[in-house]
């Protein structure tokens, strides 16, 4: 029945129809896609700045596995399942610098390199061997300031998964060792996560919704760039005349190096976004929380020369689109939970990221 089900999906899809409604608010779903999908594919974890000196950890998790980045003795990376080999506490918190990474339920200490140093009594129990009980590593990669981890060890490489995104944002002109992190936001939507990625795959709402965006940004179609491959797809709009001619007033100065705006999604979850103006980067990620909730999570990135006062602008106008699509977004939750559409027709020109991505959902699930 349920390859039933698949196939007819896989025919609609094609016919430019979307997923069913139903896939955004069912559990069994997101228990697929946590199994399917999130543990087998590079998951954003942190800027490198947030774990750069030997000692320094960050927690995080990988779709939903706790996962800990650690930065050991001898300065490398390291990547473990932050679940301790006990009784499952979760071991680190937050961020900070340690020699052991410590169990806050009944101290078992680790080392840096996730081997079990100590189990407070384990020395009355005759054949506890400790070297069976080191934390389960994850793989770890970088690309830039980027961090990011992957609970699949046989996992397709960090570079097949990023595709053209090095080239896309090179193309920008940005030079990555000039950015330096400013910080990180989080916040919480009430809404399935597929939809928070969806509204990001296209740029058609952008004259409706964003007319801030859309006063710096081409976002004519004629101008405005859509294309996928594999993993990855791009937006890239070039910036507006009239506000580099200053004939416009804009949210902000958009004039520096940086003369279009660049989004770059890698399936499933992680985003990076350049707008133009001076040297700035953004990389943003979605986790579901359940299947009505997501926390998205932004890293901001500019260049040390850039001024305070254009920081705080670059970052209020990012906001501003930010809290735009929030509200779509959970709107569009809203509406897919009444079960009264079961297919939204896509309009493939300006929309086929979301066909993309869909099929990438699909082929993950069925
Ligand atoms: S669960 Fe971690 S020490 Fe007991
Ligand atoms: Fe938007």
């Amino acid at each position: 029945m349920l390859r039933g089900m698949f196939s007819e999906i896989r025919e609609r899809l094609e016919a430019g129809y979307t997923l069913p409604a139903g896939w955004y608010s069912d559990s069994a779903i997101l228990a697929l896609e946590r199994e399917r999908i999130f543990k087998h594919t590079w998951q954003y974890a942190c800027a490198t700045a947030q774990v750069s000196e030997p000692g320094d950890y960050f927690a995080t998790k990988a779709g939903s596995i706790p996962v800990v980045l650690v930065r050991d003795k001898g300065g490398e990376l390291k990547g473990f399942v932050n679940v301790c080999r006990h009784r499952g506490h979760v071991v680190m918190q937050g961020s900070g610098h340690r020699e052991t990474l410590q169990c806050p339920y009944h101290a078992w200490t680790y080392g840096l390199d996730g081997c079990l140093l100590k189990a407070p009594r384990s020395e009355r129990e005759p054949g506890f061997d400790s070297d069976n009980y080191s934390l389960f590593p994850v793989q770890v990669g970088t690309w830039g300031p980027f961090i990011y981890v992957n609970a699949d060890l046989e996992a397709d490489s960090l570079e097949e998964t990023l595709g053209v995104l090095p080239e896309t944002v090179a193309e920008t002109g940005i030079d990555l060792d000039s950015l330096k992190f400013h910080h990180r936001g989080e916040y919480v939507i009430e809404a399935n996560w597929k939809i928070a990625v969806e509204n990001y795959l296209e740029c058609y709402h952008c004259p409706v919704a964003h007319t801030g965006f859309s006063s710096v940004i081409n976002v004519d179609p004629d101008e405005y760039a859509l294309a996928s491959s594999g993993y990855v797809s791009t937006q890239k709009g070039p910036v507006r005349s009239s506000v580099l001619e200053g004939k416009k007033a804009a949210p902000y100065d958009a004039t520096g190096e940086i003369d279009r705006s660049t989004s770059v999604f890698v399936f499933p979850n992680f985003t990076v976004d350049i707008i133009p103006g001076p040297p700035n980067m953004n990389g943003g990620a979605w986790f579901p929380i359940d299947e009505r909730r997501t926390l998205g999570t932004y890293d901001y990135f500019f260049s040390e020369d850039v001024p305070q006062k254009t920081v705080e602008e670059m970052i209020a106008f990012n906001e501003q689109v930010g809290a735009e699509d929030n509200s779509l977004v959970e709107s569009v939750h809203a509406g897919l939970e009444s079960g009264m559409v079961e297919h939204g027709r896509l309009l493939p020109t300006s929309e086929h990221l979301i066909q993309h991505f869909q099929r990438l959902i699909y082929s993950y699930l069925s």
